[in-house]
């Protein structure tokens, strides 16, 4: 009797991302032994690291070993190094974002919940963030990341700049409906956060939402502006349940809705949509703190319980990482992003290693 063999791509990019996804890797490993499941990984490059080997931040090798994945770890890319190249060259948006785009990774669910231990770890009142759980979802295909971007010389010397943001019908149904789905399994409230009062395609994607919630009787459907949802996210974050935003909306809400959780250090995310699920940190490359052993894992390891639930349907897997983090904080294991006065304070590899000891 064989054992089911799974194809988990690893791309670890630029800066922190090597060093949190081989923690993931590690904890990932250590749920195959205790499962008696069969990983196989194999790693491709990506971003600034694949550019300076192979002068594209998206090489064809990666993109084939990614369709042939059935998930994809990922890091994080970018950094001041490859500021200078032209936009379609950066890490960010040659690497990331190209890769999402060619696997079709349209849909983006960023799970913000505070675990009790690190109530008093946020900057923010315990009492306004123990108990959050929601889950942005970020459309992530479409909108002002992927519209037209130009420079054009004006007569007067001086510039004039453009980007875009642009949304079909069916971007917008297809994103709603994820969304409302995902409201449905959960405890059916879900908030469309927009810019209806100036932007057309935000009057447009309400529009949509709207025409979508017909079939989704269950669920409540509330519309906001983002300017508010920014305030009442700090002020009272356990209104929301599911959120559904636009793609830069969903980038600059999350960053913001990492402080409820601790640190941008603590959330992960599933990019979903295509004939593959990629999974990785909401944060980025993090180059103030690269090579010093002090990022925290915790986020790409999470997105590894969020890999083998969605793609891999191991459900209990998933359970188990998820469980080992929540009582390795519980112990006081603490980051630095995470530290609390009176806890011990562990590196990167550490902290895996306390995960690793309770699966
Ligand atoms: P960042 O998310 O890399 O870092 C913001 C702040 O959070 C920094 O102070 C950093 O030290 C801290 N931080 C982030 N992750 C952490 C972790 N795991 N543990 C502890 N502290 C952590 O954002 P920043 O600095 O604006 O961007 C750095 C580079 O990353 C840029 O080139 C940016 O474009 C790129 N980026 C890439 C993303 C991706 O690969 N998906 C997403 C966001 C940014
Ligand atoms: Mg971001």
């Amino acid at each position: 009797e064989g054992l089911e063999m799974y194809k988990i791509a690893v791309l670890p990019g630029d800066g922190i991302g090597p060093e949190i996804s081989a923690q993931a890797v590690r904890v990932l490993e250590a749920v195959a032994r205790r499962f008696n499941r069969d990983f196989y990984f194999t790693s491709g490059l990506v971003g600034g690291a694949a550019y300076d080997e192979t002068g594209s931040p998206l090489p064809e090798k990666t993109l084939a070993l990614c369709r042939d994945s059935d998930a994809i770890l990922f890091g994080a890319v970018g950094g001041p190094r490859w500021d200078h190249l032209p936009v379609n060259l950066r890490p960010e948006v040659g690497g990331i974002l190209a890769l999402r785009k060619e696997l079709g990774l349209y849909a983006n669910l960023r799970p913000v919940r505070v675990f009790p231990a690190l109530a008093g770890a946020s900057t923010l009142k315990p009492e306004v963030v123990s108990g959050v759980d929601l889950v942005i979802v970020r459309e992530l295909t479409g909108g002002l990341y992927f519209g037209k971007k130009y420079r054009e010389p004006l007569p007067d010397g001086g510039t004039r700049v453009v980007d875009t943001l642009e949304y079909t019908t069916s971007e917008i149904e297809r994103i709603a409906r994820v969304a409302f789905n995902l409201a449905r399994q959960r405890r059916g409230k879900l908030t469309s956060v927009d810019k209806a009062n100036v932007l057309e395609s935000s009057r447009y994607w309400r529009e949509v939402v709207t025409g979508v919630s017909r079939d989704y009787p269950d669920v409540s459907l509330e519309h906001m502006y983002v300017d508010n949802c920014a305030m009442q996210l700090v002020k009272n974050p356990k209104q929301f349940d599911v959120m559904v935003m636009e793609n830069m909306f969903g980038d600059i809400l999350s960053d913001q809705s990492s402080v409820l959780s601790g640190s941008l250090g603590m959330l992960a995310s599933a990019s979903l949509g295509g004939n593959t699920g990629l999974y990785e940190p909401i944060h980025g490359s993090a180059p103030d703190i690269t090579g010093t052993r002090q990022a925290n894992p915790i986020a790409s390891i999470l997105s590894g319980a969020m890999l083998l639930r969605f793609s891999l349907q191991l459900s209990e897997e998933a359970d188990c990482i998820e469980k080992a983090v929540a009582e390795t904080l519980n112990q006081g294991y603490r980051t630095a992003d995470i530290a609390q006065p009176g806890m011990p304070l562990v590196n990167t590899t550490q902290m895996a290693d306390q995960i690793i000891a309770q699966i």
